[in-house]
């Protein structure tokens, strides 16, 4: 049964428990008004995937990154049950905040209290050192990492900060509405307390008309060419993990990731035509050069050589991808504001599929000169979470 449907879970000395502590309440789940009135709001968290890879991209994204600080792994067991139970409830715009004490804090931070689910999607993803930390192996889990699980190789045009690349967990969290994935990051980063520790955390958005490709922050649809692998059999080949990967992968997919600065100044200076060049697509329609609508199919014999879409052409490959824009402090130097991408793409083989375009792109893309890579991290994420079982079950209990 699920937990949001439930009622009262016993919870352990950490985490939750630890939340509860004090009191040595139960963790009742309750759902809000608005969300039961609702349901086309909620994601399910269980299935043969997770949420959050090939679903329709909501408006707002944190992706939060974690270092696991314990060596016990009954904490870290218990830390992964707590925050599969705290996705089963919010979810489906469930609260913590039940017969709470007035002793002590609440449960639940309360800000989504009201506010309906949103379309909450939680994405769990492990780094290479989750697996193996400085060659050791902390959880005995060495031997399950997957084949292609390894930090992206430094390219040619990194300028990368290693205070937000990586981690030993990513944890990608997006809704339709802010304050609920906010709500849903806050309190995961407090079941975590004790175990694992924040390592950084980026915010993105992502505005479209449903239906419709958004645009990134140069003005240009971004995600069209997912189109062309929009289909049960389109993801097996492109995004869904398999063959030669432990059992826990099958289904799961590589999260790639780079938080890319867009030098938006510059750009802004650049004529129309410049632009267009830049990525072989016009702006307005998105369509590429010498085709009409967006999602004619391209002839990259039509597109200027370095543009960008025809050198991902180039490599043959396909990746799924799911950015988001941001934009950040303002440089006291220039005046420039810190904008850019967050680059999240979906693969089966990264090695296959991801390194060598990122490798290609950085030796002669047209867009290099608009762009600069200041963040990377590459996470393994599991196939679909069954009710009843908790996320990373399969890898720490194989
Ligand atoms: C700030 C950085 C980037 C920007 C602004 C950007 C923007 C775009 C745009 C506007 C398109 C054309 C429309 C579409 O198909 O979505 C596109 C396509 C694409 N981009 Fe990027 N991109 C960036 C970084 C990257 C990176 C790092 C990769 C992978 C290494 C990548 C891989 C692709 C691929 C595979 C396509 C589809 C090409 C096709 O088959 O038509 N992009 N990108």
């Amino acid at each position: 049964m699920s937990v949001a449907a439930g009622a009262g879970i016993a919870l352990g000395a950490s985490g939750l428990g630890a939340i509860l502590g004090a009191t040595g309440n139960t963790l009742s789940a309750s759902k809000t008004t608005a969300s039961a009135e609702s349901g086309d709001d909620v994601i399910p968290l269980y299935g043969e995937h997770q949420p959050g890879i090939i679903t329709p991209q909501q408006t707002y994204l944190y992706l939060a990154s974690f270092r696991v600080s314990t060596d016990s792994k009954s904490d870290l067991v218990s830390m992964l049950k707590d925050w599969t139970k705290f996705c089963d409830l919010s979810v489906s715009g469930g609260t913590m905040m039940t017969g709470d004490n007035p002793l002590v804090p609440p449960t639940d931070t309360g800000e989504s209290l009201d506010l309906p689910a949103s379309k909450l999607t939680v994405t769990f993803g492990f780094g290479p050192s989750f697996f193996r930390d400085g060659g050791k192996d902390r959880f005995g889990i060495a031997r399950l990492a997957p084949q292609h699980l390894k930090d992206i190789p430094r390219m040619a045009r990194d300028n990368l900060d290693p205070s937000i690349s990586g981690g030993d967990i990513v944890l990608q969290v997006c809704a339709n509405d802010q304050q609920v994935a906010f709500h849903a990051v806050r309190n995961l980063i407090r079941l975590s307390v004790g175990t694992a520790s924040l390592n950084w955390m980026q915010e993105g958005f992502a505005s479209g008309t449903p239906g419709k490709t958004p645009r990134n922050l140069f003005g240009f649809k971004d995600g069209t060419a997912n189109s062309l692998h929009d289909s049960a059999d389109g993801y097996d080949r492109i995004v869904w993990a398999g063959d030669g990967e432990p059992d826990w992968m099958k289904g799961g997919s590589y999260l790639a990731y780079r938080k890319i600065q867009m030098k938006i100044e510059t750009w802004d200076r650049t004529s129309l035509s410049d632009q267009e060049a830049t990525f072989g697509r016009f702006k307005v329609s998105g369509a590429a050069f010498g085709a009409k609508g967006e999602f004619d199919a391209v002839d990259a014999s039509k597109l200027p050589a370095d543009s960008h879409v025809a050198l991902a052409k180039q490599t043959k490959q396909q990746i799924h991808r799911r950015a988001y824009s941001y934009t950040d402090k303002v440089d006291p130097r220039t005046g420039n504001v810190d904008a850019g991408l967050l680059f999240i793409s979906y693969q089966r083989n990264p090695d296959e599929q991801f390194i060598p375009m990122l490798r290609l792109m950085q030796s002669k893309d047209a867009l290099n000169e608009y762009v600069s890579h200041v963040a990377s991290g590459m996470f393994a994420c599991p196939g679909g979470l069954r009710e009843g079982r908790y996320i990373g079950q399969n890898i720490l209990e194989a």
